[in-house]
């Protein structure tokens, strides 16, 4: 099959076009190569590539002639990006996926957007993961627009009879991530004796999923989900003081880096959802988080400096220091 891959040059969809590849799908790339996106991620994998915005509707014409497929992974991705400045998380997340849902619709095509559980907001400790059909309650910016996306393809679904279905994954992991989240940074900061600047109590709680089953996820629900489908990817779940302190214990570096700081305002306490219904398609992960895949991911930036250096330019400080220098001076 020929295969749209939207934001592939990310690092999620970096994977998706490794997988699709050696499969021996065909793959056109259609990415912005914001600061997240780069091409050395591809290295290697045949394809096709396109620079360009899925909210161009010129752009995604060219670059799905022949495609029987969209697989949207393109989005601004992180939660302190967006309150920093939300107003680009609208115009890609939200209108870019409109744009793309429209280019579906007019040419038939089978249309996969993957979300995050991000959207169903923090599920208070010991209630229940939640299922597909929990209310959304999304708390960031970044995920209001994830939200936003995933309304329009339902809405899509419904109003035109576009074949689409959505993925809700849980924070994922593993190589190829942009060092600004929070395993690609503590461990590359770790790596580099600098501060771990740890937001609040660090007992909020995440389920860690690793890239490869996250994909592994994403292609099944591409060839196998119902039309108006939504199927949850889960991980495992872990405090953030856990997994700081695995990314002590494999980098070696000293407990005093740690910092607690102001915490991120609007910041959801936990993440869980429920896989059932993709386990049911026959979805199981690969991978363990305390059992290696963690592990595996600091060696991965251990041995890839050469990767991960250069993205840690002076946009990137600029970031840093907007972010973190007050957070770090007082505390
Ligand atoms: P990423 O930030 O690493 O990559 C995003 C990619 O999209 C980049 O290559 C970027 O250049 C591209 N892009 C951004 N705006 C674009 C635009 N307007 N037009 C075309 N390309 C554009 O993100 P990621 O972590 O790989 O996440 C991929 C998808 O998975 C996102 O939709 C995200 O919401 C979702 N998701 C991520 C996680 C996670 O933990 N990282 C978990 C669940 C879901
Ligand atoms: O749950 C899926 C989501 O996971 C994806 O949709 C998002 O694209 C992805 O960014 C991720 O969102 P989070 O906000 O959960 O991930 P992040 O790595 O930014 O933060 C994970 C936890 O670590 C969260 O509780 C905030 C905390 N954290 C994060 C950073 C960057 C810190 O304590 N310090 C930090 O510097």
């Amino acid at each position: 099959m020929r295969v749209l891959v939207t934001g592939g040059a990310g690092f999620i969809g970096s994977h998706f076009v490794r997988r699709l590849v050696a499969q021996g799908d065909e793959v056109v790339v259609l990415d912005k190569l914001t600061y997240a996106g780069n091409r050395a991620n591809l290295a290697g994998l045949e394809h096709e590539f396109h620079q360009g915005d899925i909210a161009d509707p010129v752009a995604v014409a060219q670059a799905a002639k022949g495609c029987a497929a969209i697989v949207n992974f393109a989005a601004e991705s992180h939660v302190d990006r967006s309150i920093l400045g939300p107003a680009e998380f609208i115009t890609t997340d939200v209108l870019g996926t409109q744009v793309l849902l429209t280019h579906a619709r007019d040419r038939g095509l089978r249309f996969v957007q993957v979300s995050t559980d991000e959207v169903y907001g923090d599920i208070p400790l010991g209630a229940s993961p939640s299922t597909e059909d929990a209310p959304i309650r999304a708390s960031s910016p970044y995920s209001a627009s994830k939200a936003g996306g995933d309304l329009q393809v339902l809405a899509y679904v419904r109003t035109f009879g576009v074949n689409a279905s959505i993925t809700r994954g849980a924070n994922t992991y593993g190589s190829h991530q942009f060092p600004e989240k929070l395993l690609p940074l503590f461990i590359t900061n770790a790596l580099d004796g600098l501060q771990l600047p740890v937001y609040g109590d660090g007992k909020q709680r995440r389920e860690w999923l690793h890239a490869e089953d996250h994909c592994a996820g994403v292609e099944l629900v591409l060839r196998e989900g119902e039309p108006g489908g939504v199927y949850n990817v889960s991980g495992q779940e872990r405090e953030n003081m856990d997994v700081v302190r695995g990314i002590l214990d494999h980098t070696g570096a000293s407990p005093d880096l740690v910092r607690h700081v102001e915490d991120r305002p609007g910041h959801d306490r936990r993440y869980a959802v429920d896989s059932s219904k993709l386990r049911a398609l026959g979805w199981s992960p690969s991978h363990s988080f305390g059992s290696g895949g963690l592990a595996d991911t600091v060696a991965w930036y251990r041995e890839n400096r050469d990767w991960w250096e250069p993205l840690k330019s002076d946009e990137y400080k600029a970031y840093y220091a907007e972010q973190y220098a007050s957070r770090l001076d007082e505390s």
